[in-house]
């Protein structure tokens, strides 16, 4: 069957650029304390990053989820059963895909990534390996309302949102984000769903901070990319990453900071960074048994098993949408 259609769901101008890119840009470094979605990371450069971030030996959430996902596939498999349309939430390079799909003898593969490049080549990767496999990719923003591809409107359906990606966000980002999906995806419907725990902070200050300098160049490459697209002269080099641990919102928080006082130009407005500030430019929220499941509860999915025997700690929850209730 192979790759059945590419549908693409993204604003761009003439030139390319994403519209929301620019205005994110702008909006953030208005701000008292400068700051850039993460999303804006994952261009090609930052994606091919990414993917040198999870081979680092540092870097323990890739390793952590795959063994989960080796060791517990025939638990998983059981739970979610046949026949469902998997749909997976910032597929990138879908490297952990082939150990669910292999498992579950899915109906068809929906990935939705916004790195058109990224998806492209993956989907294609996949239909290949699972030969018969109905394969739809979505570029799109999973963050924003996305249109599922008609073919799959009749399917049980498994949302598959590794990677702990849903970390990335506040929790209030993160509740409209699982409450927009559980609507996409449908009473009944499963979520498969990867969330990094909590631990020593050293562990997770090395994870963000590696000395081989790839998650540096990662950070680094955000401002690359604003030069690159948006018309900056930002001096990339006077600036610093930095990981560190905030414990009040448990999470790792990335920045870029200012070696020096700093003027530059983006799409010819100017901006001034005195020596020390700081671009806040990652959140990576780590949470505990209790605060994930009451994270999903609070979007409409009710936790029906947990994985996460793993050193260091990682869990995969499968949640199921299911009516509400208010009262017992
Ligand atoms: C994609 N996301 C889950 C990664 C994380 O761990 O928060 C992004 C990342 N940032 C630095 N290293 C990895």
């Amino acid at each position: 069957m192979g790759v059945v259609r590419n549908l693409r769901q993204v604003d761009a101008d003439a030139a390319g650029v994403d519209i929301a890119f620019r205005a994110d840009v702008h909006a953030g470094l208005a701000q008292a304390q400068k700051a850039v979605p993460a999303r804006w990371f994952y261009d090609a450069t930052g994606s091919a990053l990414f993917e040198d971030i999870t081979a680092l030996p540092e870097y323990y959430p890739t390793r952590s989820e795959t063994d989960l996902l080796t060791r517990h596939a025939a638990d998983i498999a059981a739970a979610v059963g046949p026949s469902r349309a998997v749909v997976e939430l910032g597929s990138g390079s879908s490297t952990k895909t082939p150990l669910l799909l292999d498992a579950i003898a899915p109906a068809a593969y929906v990935p939705v990534d916004i790195s058109g490049d990224f998806l492209r080549d993956s989907a294609r990767t996949l239909a290949t390996r699972f030969d018969g496999l109905p394969v739809y990719p979505v570029e799109a923003d999973f963050t924003q309302r996305v249109d599922m591809p008609r073919e799959i409107a009749a399917m049980p359906k498994l949302g598959f949102f590794p990677g702990s990606t849903i970390g990335n966000m506040v929790a209030r980002t993160a509740v409209d984000l699982l409450r927009n999906w559980r609507e996409a995806l449908g009473e009944g419907s499963l979520l498969l769903i990867g969330i990094d725990r909590i631990k020593d902070e050293r562990v997770l200050e090395l994870a963000y901070d590696d000395p081989a300098g790839v998650t540096a160049a990662f950070n680094l490459n955000l401002l690359e990319r604003i030069n690159r697209e948006l018309n900056g002269d930002i001096p990339v080099e006077n600036f610093t990453h930095r990981a560190v641990w905030n414990g009040v919102h448990a999470r790792i928080e990335m920045h870029l900071v200012a070696a020096c006082d700093l003027d530059f130009t983006i799409d010819g407005r100017d901006y001034h960074m005195a020596a020390g500030e700081t671009i806040h430019s990652e959140n990576s929220h780590k949470y505990g048994p209790r605060d994930a499941n009451l994270l999903l509860r609070a979007s409409g999915w009710t936790p029906v098993a947990t994985w996460d025997d793993t050193d260091p700690a990682f869990a995969l929850i499968l949640a199921e949408a299911t009516e509400f209730r208010s009262a017992p």
